[in-house]
């Protein structure tokens, strides 16, 4: 091609994105970052809207100023005169004028670093939505797919003195994506959780778990590491308040310890953290880490082998203020909050919440389900697909194995039943089983509508079965909820994991007026009646927490919002419906 046409080329080249699938980041690139010391690159980054993927059509990354005479090129950027705009964030609230983009954005900044040729430095970015290309000193780093899991990329031998970054953010829906292009929330985009720079020893700690032996005797403490390298060496465990300083092999990069001891069981009631700490050659690490089993048994969920039943409440990750991109204020508050209303339990929905999520709850004693964005009609035919839904469910479990509030992995939400689906959630569930044993697998299921029953064949893979029913809502008739619970016989424990109703706060008619506090109080009243007596029936987390933004949602009541929260969207107001649940929550824990 000669050089005129190669320079226009990209007005033609339709699949300029092939040559950017090569280099992907995924799970296995992840690494343990608790207790490291991270250099942020949060702050002023300055931006562009790029609706046609101009930059990497005409790779702007490379800065061509000038072509191989000389001469001076015209571009179609300017980087460094671009306005900016803080991240972490979600662009939809930063500016009202981009409140419903979708599509891509340009983000660059510069930064300076002292190069130390004996360290490794990844590049780690907390999260995005939902694809990012990263471009370093005009060089293609890599790719990452899915909106909210951890993307690390080793640029060690990449970095200068003066480095300039470029990503790419594209947000995107797509049929083929996880999730699909229909959900019932809103898609903010953006590079929205922290962005930092993680330097490390050429060799050191990639992996490091500690969690109590699921034994159901509560008397061993197990850490395994993995190291960057296949390395023979020794690694230490400490955990002072255990009287712990151990001493294990790694061979080939990997080793593991179990030691006998007692430690105060971590619960909701007493959320018990242990400081720890992991050394090998010349890397260490630390965490928080609460020591508690979780388990099923017959039709009961046992937490440190007691049956409990999980007082829980449903959350998006979703703030007026800030879309996505919570603050540690606001993560602290929904948990107040909960707990406040009886909680024991949140189903933090339906994708990755922030990491800082399952701290606090180990923290402030709350238990939670976690979840990956199977949503709704996914492309169950799709190869690409499972793998980006697996890799999600990887990075999301390699990010929060040593959270003992953590106690559920969802690998999805109401999926249509078809051989298609069962075969990709199935492995999805077989996935989670296989990289942790120390935890629950379960997924949020439809009952069969034509039977009335809980039938779903994906439960079979489960440990707990997840119910989602609207009756009194979707479903008007309230009589199908009892039927439904005479008609069903799981062998596992269940959790109601959505029912509700929408009701714009402040709007008032009869209990039977949709929208209205009445009606959302009395679908509460009467599912309680009906599931508190139902014995397989082991938590329930009605949908929702807050109103929610979701651009399916229209009508005079909810205004682009999702109203089936107990409190308005920007918590400052209760409907009566959040009474009714506390009410039921502390009669729950009186008996217990
Ligand atoms: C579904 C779905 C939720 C949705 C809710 C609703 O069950 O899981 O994501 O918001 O119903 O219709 O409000």
């Amino acid at each position: 091609m000669s050089k005129a046409k190669k320079y226009m080329s990209d007005i033609h080249l339709e699949d300029y994105t092939e040559q950017y699938e090569s280099i992907q980041a995924v799970a296995d690139d992840c690494i343990f970052i608790k207790g490291r010391n991270l250099r942020s690159l949060n702050g002023k980054w300055h931006y562009a809207v790029d609706q046609y993927d101009t930059c990497v059509r005409q790779k702007w990354f490379l800065e061509r100023y000038v072509d191989e005479n000389g001469f001076t090129l015209p571009v179609d950027y300017s980087f460094d005169k671009w306005p900016t705009m803080e991240l972490p964030s979600c662009w939809n609230t930063m500016d009202d004028k981009y409140l419903l983009y979708e599509g891509s954005m340009i983000f660059t900044r510069t930064f300076t670093y002292s190069c130390d040729t004996d360290k490794e430095v990844y590049l780690r970015i907390g999260a995005a939505n939902y694809l990012i290309r990263v471009f370093l000193n005009g060089e293609y780093i890599g790719m990452h797919r899915g909106g909210s899991t951890p993307a690390f990329f080793k640029v060690g031998d990449k970095l200068k003195d003066n480095n300039r970054i470029i990503i790419q953010c594209d947000s995107t829906r797509r049929p083929e994506q996880v999730p699909t292009e229909n959900t019932d929330w809103f898609n903010y985009g953006g590079i929205y959780r922290d962005i930092d720079l993680i330097i490390v020893p050429k060799t050191h700690i990639k992996d490091f778990r500690v969690f109590l032996m699921p034994t159901g005797l509560f008397d061993q403490v197990f850490a395994a590491v993995n190291m960057s390298e296949p390395v023979d060496t020794i690694a230490t465990l400490s955990i002072p308040e255990l009287n712990i300083e151990h001493e294990f092999r790694i061979e080939k990069g990997y080793g593991s310890c179990t030691l006998d001891c007692r430690p105060e069981l971590w619960s909701p009631e007493n959320p018990r953290l242990y400081s720890v700490e992991l050394t090998c050659m010349s890397d260490r690490v630390s965490d928080r880490v609460g020591f508690r089993e979780i388990s099923v048994s017959g039709r009961d969920i046992l937490l440190n082998g007691k049956p409990l039943f999980l007082r829980g409440i449903s959350a998006h990750e979703d703030s007026v203020k800030n879309g996505k991109a919570l603050t540690r204020d606001e993560r602290i508050e929904n948990i107040r909050i909960a707990k406040e209303l009886g909680c024991n339990f949140m189903r933090v929905a339906h994708y990755p919440h922030h990491e800082d999520m399952a701290v606090l709850a180990d923290e402030m004693g709350i238990l939670l389900w976690e979840e990956i964005p199977v949503y709704w009609a996914i492309r169950f035919d799709r190869d690409k697909t499972y793998t980006d839904a697996e890799n999600q469910l990887k990075e999301l479990i390699y990010r929060d194995y040593n959270r003992a509030s953590v106690i559920i992995w969802s690998v999805g939400n109401e999926n249509a039943d078809s051989d298609e689906r069962l075969a990709f959630m199935k492995d999805l569930a077989e996935c989670a089983h296989k990289i942790d044993k120390t935890r629950l697998v379960s997924a949020a299921c439809l009952v069969d509508a034509e039977e009335n029953r809980i039938a779903d064949r994906l439960a079979g893979y489960l440990d707990v079965i997840g119910i989602n029913e609207y009756c009194g809502w979707y479903n008007p008739d309230f009589a199908k909820l009892p039927e439904l619970m005479e008609n069903s016989n799981p062998d596992k424990p269940v959790i109601i994991t959505e029912f509700g109703a929408d009701a714009m706060s402040g709007h008032h008619g009869s209990r039977d007026d949709k929208g209205t506090e009445e009606c959302q109080k009395y679908v509460y009243e009467q599912q309680i009646k009906f599931l508190k007596d139902i014995d397989y029936i082991k938590g329930m987390t009605p949908w929702i927490l807050y109103d929610f933004r979701c651009p399916r949602r229209t009508s005079f009541i909810q205004d682009y919002y999702n109203r089936k929260g107990l409190l308005s969207e920007d918590k400052s107001y209760r409907k009566p419906a959040f009474s009714v649940l506390k009410e039921y929550y502390e009669s729950l824990k009186q008996s217990e």
